[in-house]
């Protein structure tokens, strides 16, 4: 596995991370979640994204099956914020993770909150002010922010109150390689990108995980949901280089293909 420092943070993180929401299906089985997630830990992933919130289904509480056995292998990083309005919520959604992932403390919590309404989750009383305080407390050690929006990270980056965010990124819905990840290279701020594989509608992984990879960004964080998954994944982190002139060529023309097709979400999600 190859690991890179995650911007300002002192944790180094395993290129390719776990992203949980796939595992948190009703179509994938506790036990296979379980067996998924260990063989990721297994081959040196050591770097996981889950959130008690709705979306996430159950997947919370099948990676607390293995972190009873393994927290001490890797990092966690959890999503607090997309419903939470007040300090309270926050916090009542912040423990409820905590036991649900068999844990004391996660090393990152994810602040999401629409642009909209980010001034105001900014304030004292917002949701903000329960990760500051869960930060002096030790409960968790960084603060990171998530969200769908190219724009609203940019905006979220430059108040200075993140050390690493989480981006669509992958090679159709590349918009943050315009000013968000120049920008996170500056203030060195963590990239963490989801949707590397368009939410399983780029089918040819491996390029689009190397194409990721080669940008400014410090891991991956992908849904696997099968064992074959993972191991796909990891062999394409231990082989990584760069991509030659006409695998680019070839992926552009996805891209434009997939475009052209209405096959792209704002989210970077990618219709199969
Ligand atoms: N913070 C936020 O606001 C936020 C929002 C959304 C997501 N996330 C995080 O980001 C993570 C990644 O997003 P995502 O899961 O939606 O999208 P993704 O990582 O782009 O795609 C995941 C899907 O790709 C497929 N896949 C994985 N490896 C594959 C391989 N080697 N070959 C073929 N298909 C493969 C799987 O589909 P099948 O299951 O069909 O096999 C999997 O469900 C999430 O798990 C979640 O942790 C965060």
């Amino acid at each position: 596995m190859r690991f890179r420092i995650l911007g300002q943070t002192c944790l180094k993180v395993s290129i390719l991370g776990f992203g949980g929401l796939s595992i948190g299906y009703r179509k994938v089985n506790e036990k296979d979640a379980v067996a998924v997630l260990n063989r990721a830990l297994d081959l040196g992933v050591n770097f996981i994204h889950t959130s008690c919130e709705r979306s996430y289904g159950d997947s919370a509480h099948k990676i607390g099956k293995v972190m009873k056995e393994r927290r001490d292998e890797c990092f966690l990083a959890v999503k607090i914020g997309a419903s939470q309005r007040t300090k309270e919520q926050a916090e009542e959604l912040l423990t409820k993770t905590l036991k649900v992932l068999n844990t004391d403390h996660v090393e990152i919590a994810h602040f999401r909150a629409p642009l909209r309404t980010f001034p105001k989750a900014m304030r004292p009383g917002g949701p903000y002010e329960a990760f500051e305080e869960a930060r002096r407390e030790g409960v968790i050690d960084y603060i990171g922010v998530t969200g769908h929006n190219v724009d609203f990270l940019v905006e979220a980056v430059k108040t200075k109150a993140f050390s690493n965010l989480i981006t669509p990124f992958n090679y159709v819905a590349n918009s943050a390689k315009e000013k968000l990840l120049p920008l996170a290279a500056d203030l060195n701020v963590g990239v963490i990108a989801m949707k590397a594989l368009g939410k399983g509608g780029l089918r040819n992984s491996s390029q689009a995980l190397r194409y990721v990879w080669n940008h400014d960004v410090d891991t991956a964080i992908v849904g696997m949901s099968k064992l074959s998954e993972v191991e796909e994944n990891v062999a394409a982190a231990n082989n990584l280089r760069p991509l030659a002139q006409n695998e680019r060529e070839e992926l552009r023309k996805m891209a434009e293909k997939i475009v052209k097709a209405g096959r792209l979400s704002s989210f970077g999600s990618v219709k199969r």
